[in-house]
């Protein structure tokens, strides 16, 4: 009797230790057959240091570059502390971009996201992240706020520029931040410039500085005295909610604070819209000033397209003035060449050089799998300058996109799917000032800087320029004898 009990014990561990064998070497043979190429670098720290020395360079793209070569479109390797499947390959991003969160999340570093908390529109899945999202969205697009927040920004830019002089350097990048942001508080909670706001733009400074750090909360440490910065900010907001609840909450949404009070569903707590309103502030903040001041850029190196751009905003201007009319958002959206230098900017700028997700499960696209817990990041840089989508891509040439669709997914620097950032439309119409105060009252001599491209995009002197102030009316009278 105990010689069958051992046989069968014996027998059962042999069979199941050669049926887990067998499975286990089928999934690494599955998926050897099936992951990308490419090389996972060192133990622990992959080929992150690769991945940022090319990342510091002004062609961030050469690391991908190389090992499209060698391994295709689509490849492996390890950056950031995770396996990683890195796509430059325009059909797999947009797939990466469809996907709900059953198949992808957002994949942040840990000191982001201990930053943004566990309830930020930037981290939240599922119907939460698509009210919020609808919301603000559709607000952003409303023609009431297009109006109102047109004339704030013309005042805004008005006002920096005329402080402009012309015996010494003017910083763009400094300028457009400054701008970006009171615009940015004002669409948020309709704060105006003043001492709150100073409070406000010095804490988000502290508050951003730790998005990068190591994730160690100690006091002293980088993030614990981010999160410290979000504190205040948040108290700041939730002042200003307190304020609006008080008075009788507006059912005509004047900022996305009122938005998501006027929300029915009431899942949404003075909390998590207090939190959120700062985590909108990190893709808002600096996005839309990169934008402004690369477009300064390319254009003060390609007197052409200058030329063309000041030639299209005067006529409007002088349009605008015969028929004692102020300007409106939609005659800044109605410029198309200004609307192809902002596209060919944003293609050319990368200001966000791609996502990163997470798969929640094992996922197939185009025949690359991407297993389950690995992250995957869609690289829109490479997709933006691969020379078989545009002919000489580091070329700046706004005159491409005069017969080319903008909603192709060769061009996503918006992201897409469900995750489209809201605030697409706010940032042309607010470049599109920009430019038109820009090139109508200034002419303007740029001295030599360049790009950085880690960790975000920016200028390395701040972008500085000399001022010319044009006579108005002289260059109007020019502009009517053509
Ligand atoms: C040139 C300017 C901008 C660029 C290039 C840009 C780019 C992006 C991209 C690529 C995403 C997608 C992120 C992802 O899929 O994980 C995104 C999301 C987002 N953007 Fe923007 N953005 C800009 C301006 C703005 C502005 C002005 C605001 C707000 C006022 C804003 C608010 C957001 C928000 C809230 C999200 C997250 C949406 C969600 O996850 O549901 N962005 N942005």
């Amino acid at each position: 009797m105990m010689d069958n009990i051992w046989i069968l014990l014996v027998t059962a561990f042999f069979l199941s230790t050669v049926i887990l064998y067998r499975n286990r070497f089928r999934l690494k043979s599955k998926f050897r057959n099936q992951l990308p190429l490419g090389t996972l670098g060192w133990p622990f720290i992959g080929e992150t240091i690769e991945f940022v020395s090319c990342a510091y360079s002004d062609r961030p793209e050469t690391f991908m570059d190389k090992r499209r070569r060698m391994y295709g479109k689509v490849f492996k390797s390890h950056i950031f502390g995770s396996p990683t499947i890195v796509s430059t390959d325009a059909e797999v991003n947009k797939f990466i971009l469809q996907s709900d969160a059953k198949v992808f999340v957002p994949s942040y570093p840990r000191s982001l996201t201990e930053l943004m908390g566990e309830s930020s529109i930037l981290l939240i899945n599922g119907s939460l992240q698509r009210r919020i999202h609808g919301l603000i969205g559709a607000f952003f697009k409303s023609q009431q706020l297009k109006a109102q927040i047109t004339r704030d920004m013309q005042k805004y830019v008005q006002e920096s520029m005329a402080n402009w002089r012309e015996d010494h350097p003017i910083f763009i990048q400094d300028e457009t931040k400054n701008i970006a942001f009171q615009v940015l508080v004002k669409v948020l909670i309709s704060l105006d410039p003043g001492e709150e706001m100073e409070l406000l733009k010095k804490q988000f400074q502290v508050f951003i500085s730790g998005l990068m750090s190591l994730p160690i909360k100690l006091p002293g440490t980088k993030l614990y005295q981010s999160l410290q910065a979000k504190k205040k900010m948040v108290k700041l907001v939730k002042k200003t909610i307190q304020a609006k609840r008080n008075r009788g909450i507006s059912e005509v949404p004047k900022d996305v604070v009122d938005v998501l009070l006027n929300d029915a569903s009431k899942q949404l707590t003075d909390d998590l819209i207090a939190d959120n309103m700062i985590d909108m502030m990190i893709p808002g903040e600096d996005s839309v000033p990169v934008l402004m001041t690369l477009a300064t850029k390319y254009l003060s190196e390609c007197p052409a397209a200058l030329q063309q751009l000041t030639e299209e905003n005067m006529k409007l201007k002088k349009l605008k003035e015969e028929l004692g009319e102020p300007l409106c958002w939609r005659d800044y959206l109605s410029l198309p060449f200004t609307q192809t230098v902002i596209t060919e900017t944003l293609r050319m700028g990368n200001v966000i050089i791609g996502v990163m997700r997470k798969a929640m499960k094992d996922v197939e696209i185009k025949g690359y799998l991407i297993p389950k817990g690995w992250c995957v990041f869609a690289y829109f840089r490479s997709v933006h300058l691969d020379e078989s989508n545009y002919d000489w891509p580091y070329q700046f040439n706004p005159w491409r996109w005069q017969d080319k669709d903008v909603s192709s997914s060769n061009f996503t620097p918006f992201g897409g799917g469900q995750r489209l950032c809201p605030g697409l439309d706010l940032a042309r119409l607010e470049a599109s000032i920009f430019l038109h105060h820009f090139v109508t009252q200034f002419r303007w001599f740029a001295e030599e800087d360049a790009i950085v491209n880690f960790p975000t995009v920016r200028m390395k002197r701040r972008m500085p320029i000399w001022v010319r102030r044009v006579d108005s009316s002289a260059a109007l009278v020019k502009e009517s004898m053509k």
